[in-house]
């Protein structure tokens, strides 16, 4: 899967940057071309000379001070990539990474990066965690990059927790597994739902809920990354999204986002609706503030549309429909029930019980349901990774319908 692949490694100045040799001999084997690039901190950790051995290329950390000149321009090797690796990145990194500061030869290339980039971050766990760092996390994810989790164990500091960085094997795994998926829904329309939706009570309060639109988000970003050409529909969100394949509409209430998804369904392939829509919305709304000058106040509310069950209504075969079911109990036969009334191919079923699972979240526990029956029920994981067993799933209905 990875014969010919030609991957930029880059390298930071982490004490992970041990096992770098190691992930270099496994991707030559595989028949991937290596081209290794540092940090000048890096090099503290792991020698060039080891690397060039290993990768059988020049490795780069200063640009200016290769004497063969070949490649050691930025914007040629985000042209020869396939594949970037940055393993393992530090706090510092990914902060620059975010920023933009190319103050080195690293964050240049990732900058000039036109393919796939996968970011490997490993630190001491309070580093990890800070909000800084994970704030950096989410808006390297938001930018299409694919940011590989570190592990929890022990720690270079002694100390043990979140901040190991993934495993060598394990980061060649990812690489073979997105070869193999890459671009496998080329010439797809896929639509997608996310974030909340806000229904407006007066012109400054509003009823919404907790959704963050990250399970959507990602969703989006993984049709992007198989080559799908997708339409975002979001309610407000914080989240942002950037690739091109991704046209993002905006929408507010559960009304604007039944006319956008009404007016994209036609020309789209899968449909997938990961936002938690209102289900009710004020019957009247009020074009002044509303006074406190009464005691009680009291809202009457009338039905929003439903607006996967209207979609179920008007699908028209091969077109591929896929729900949400958020539970609190009898989950299986409620998320079924709702695969059913809503004529869906697939139900996602979110039970708020699992803990790391549901809004706001980073990681997600869901059971895929599909309409012959299968049930599949994943482990905790990254929304990202949620996101790429919900195509899998799909794609194992076009299996059934061949
Ligand atoms: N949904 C929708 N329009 C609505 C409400 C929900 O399209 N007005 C969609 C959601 O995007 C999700 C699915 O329906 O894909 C299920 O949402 P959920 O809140 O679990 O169920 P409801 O159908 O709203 O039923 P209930 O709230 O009674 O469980």
């Amino acid at each position: 899967m990875l014969k010919d692949k030609k991957i930029v490694l880059g390298i930071t100045g982490s004490i992970a940057a041990y096992k770098i040799p190691f992930l270099v001999r496994l991707l030559i084997k595989e028949g991937a071309e290596v081209r290794v690039i540092m940090t000048p901190a890096a090099v503290d950790f792991v020698t060039p000379l080891t690397l060039s051995t290993l990768s059988r290329n020049t490795v780069v950390v200063d640009p200016f001070k290769v004497a063969t000149g070949e490649w050691n321009n930025h914007v040629e090797l985000g042209m020869w990539a396939d594949a970037m690796v940055f393993a393992p990145v530090t706090a510092n990194t990914l902060g620059k990474m975010v920023n933009g500061i190319a103050d080195n030869f690293v964050v240049t290339a990732y900058l000039s990066a036109k393919c796939p980039v996968f970011i490997v971050p490993a630190m001491d766990l309070d580093m990890y965690n800070h909000p800084s760092t994970q704030k950096n996390i989410s808006t390297l994810k938001s930018y299409g990059n694919i940011v590989v989790e570190p592990q929890t164990g022990e720690l270079a500091s002694g100390l043990s927790g979140p901040g190991r960085m993934e495993e060598p094997e394990n980061l060649v795994t990812l690489l073979k597994s997105y070869f193999q998926k890459q671009n496998d829904f080329a010439g797809r329309t896929i639509l997608v739902t996310a974030g909340p939706t806000y229904e407006a009570i007066d012109p400054v309060r509003f009823i919404g809920n907790h959704s963050s639109g990250k399970m959507g988000f990602a969703i989006a970003a993984e049709a992007a990354w198989r080559g799908a050409s997708v339409i975002l529909v979001s309610g407000p969100s914080c989240n942002e999204i950037h690739h091109p394949a991704i046209n993002r509409i905006n929408v507010v209430s559960a009304n604007e986002m039944f006319s956008a998804c009404l007016e994209h369904f036609p020309t789209a392939d899968i449909t997938i609706m990961a936002a938690a829509v209102a289900d009710f919305t004020p019957a009247k709304f009020s074009s002044e503030k509303i006074k406190k000058n009464q005691q009680d106040h009291s809202l009457e509310m009338k039905p929003t549309p439903d607006i996967l069950k209207e979609l179920g209504s008007i699908k028209k075969p091969p077109q591929i429909l896929v729900g949400f079911a958020l539970e609190t109990e009898n989950e299986i036969p409620n998320a079924i029930e709702k695969l059913n009334a809503k004529n869906l191919d697939l139900i996602i079923l979110n039970s708020l019980k699992d803990s790391g699972a549901g809004f706001n979240t980073n990681t997600n526990k869901v059971t895929i349901l599909d309409k012959s029956g299968r049930i599949n029920r994943g482990e905790l994981k990254d929304k990202r990774e949620v996101a790429a067993d919900i195509f899998d799933a799909v794609k194992a209905l076009f299996s059934d319908t061949k």
